[in-house]
């Protein structure tokens, strides 16, 4: 019988079976976390040594140990052996084979449930301040843009049905105030990643008088964890970053969703560059939006990985089970879709043609400033409730003629409203109907072009 040669072969009698070695392994995955580690496994070890847990001889060898794996791991000069199970007891192994016994000294007063938390909120402070980047220059990007169409005016829809007009600029800083709470998520989210978990060891702490502080500030944490078994069994931070990244995915989607009707041959609002669209492989004529499509459906994918960490999570006993090792693929592929997504969307964004005319053509259409018309009554005395049905007539009347508002005779207004003067004509037209709503908040281009300049000098 083969005697286990793992690092906690010691209790075993035979060796690990082939196929639970390739079933649990992780570092085919988790060797994307190696610099965290080493980061990690560095000032747990500049620690040890001023406890004097260690010596600082052999802090000298284990640092330039640690260093020189690092640097081949950075240069793609590593290899990675499948059955070491993970990225932590391949870096002990290979520092090990490395330096001799007093490698084995590294792994004192922590485990690999601390270890693989902290490698964790490490890598994942990183990527958050990257996504954060991105998404300040997709906002930039949407303002830059939403200056440039600000005289736009473009038909605003409920239910998809044309409903009044708005500025074009008004939808896209919606988008913009959509993207600014998500980065105000990311930023509150990151509070919680950065927090420092080693000491916590397997589950209860450590016997030995390690400075956990010591270590936290080394490695740029404000804090440390509080509670051992929390520390090492929840993921409610991986969690709550993919919750983040699916409402931000979700907002990109509901973009990209416009995109993709107005650039049909139907709306024709918009043009998307050929650079940001593809062919088909039959149909010579076709353009079509497939990044816009992808972002939409790679939506899909995040909502799939938040529930793939919620459902991970919600039966685990107390403290550590293996079950979290399932934690990792679905952040990776988060943060990997989202950096992308952010990219490719800020990207396709600046290169977006708006057919300005077309949508002011359909911007007159549909009745459009009927709920003008209704309020211009309003402000004559008129209750609302009874100008709304007014209002409605008109419009029946207009269809069963085929006329629209604006070209009604002021007679065939007054069998409605006998009081109505020429003034009436004033709210028929989208842009007065547009600049009328000159509210905080609303689509005026006065608003519009106000709200621009806060966020400009919000920025500064
Ligand atoms: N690869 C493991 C994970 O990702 C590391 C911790 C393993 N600990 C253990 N006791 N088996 O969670």
């Amino acid at each position: 019988m083969k005697k286990s040669t793992k690092p906690w072969g010691g209790r075993f009698k035979e060796s690990t079976h082939s196929i639970v070695e390739e079933f649990t392994a992780s570092i085919h995955f988790d060797k994307r976390l190696y610099r965290y580690d080493i980061e990690g496994s560095i000032a747990h070890c500049e620690m040890l040594a001023k406890k004097r847990i260690i010596s600082a001889e052999e802090k000298k060898v284990i640092l330039s140990g640690l260093k020189g794996i690092l640097g081949d791991m950075e240069r793609g000069d590593f290899e990675y052996s499948p059955d070491l199970e993970d990225i932590h007891m391949v870096v002990e192994k290979a520092l090990i084979e490395r330096i001799g016994d007093i490698g084995g000294k590294l792994h004192t007063g922590r485990s690999r449930n601390d270890q693989v938390s902290l490698d964790v909120r490490l890598y994942l402070r990183d990527e958050t301040k990257g996504i954060l980047k991105l998404l300040n220059g997709l906002k930039t990007t949407i303002v830059k843009v939403a200056k440039r169409e600000a005289d736009v005016i473009m038909p605003g829809y409920t239910h998809l049905q044309k409903a009044q007009p708005v500025c074009l600029s008004h939808y896209l800083l919606a988008f913009w105030e959509m993207i600014a709470r998500d980065e105000k998520r990311l930023e509150e989210c990151y509070g919680r990643i950065n927090v420092m978990p080693l000491g916590s060891a397997a589950l209860a702490g450590t016997s030995i008088p390690i400075d956990r502080e010591y270590v936290a500030k080394r490695l740029k944490f404000p804090e440390i964890t509080k509670n051992s078994l929390d520390a090492v069994s929840d993921r409610d931070f991986v969690a709550e970053f993919i919750f983040d990244a699916g409402l931000l995915m979700m907002h990109m989607s509901r973009l990209c969703e416009d995109l993709i009707l107005w650039s049909s041959d139907e709306f024709n609002f918009v043009e998307i560059s050929d650079s940001f669209t593809t062919g088909s492989s039959i149909m010579p004529q076709k353009k079509n939006p497939d990044v816009a499509e992808l972002i939409r459906g790679k939506t899909g994918r995040i909502y799939g990985n938040l529930i793939t960490i919620l459902t991970v999570m919600k039966g685990l006993p107390m403290a550590y089970d293996r079950d979290l090792q399932e934690d990792k693929e679905p952040l990776f592929d988060t943060v990997d879709t989202v950096k992308i997504s952010l990219s490719v969307l800020a990207e396709m964004i600046k290169r977006l043609k708006f057919n300005r005319e077309k949508m002011m053509s359909e911007a007159v259409k549909g009745f459009s400033t009927a709920t003008d018309i209704a309020e211009y009554l309003v402000m004559k005395g008129v209750p609302f409730r009874e100008a709304h049905k007014t209002v409605g007539a008109l419009v029946l009347y207009c269809i069963e003629e085929g006329k629209d508002l604006a070209s009604l005779e002021i007679e065939e207004i007054r069998r409605f409203y006998k009081d109505a003067d020429d003034d009436i004509y004033h709210c028929m037209n989208v842009r007065n109907s547009v600049d009328s709503r000159n509210i905080p908040g609303g689509t005026a281009r006065a608003m519009v072009v106000k709200r621009i300049k806060e966020i400009e000098t919000e920025k500064l």
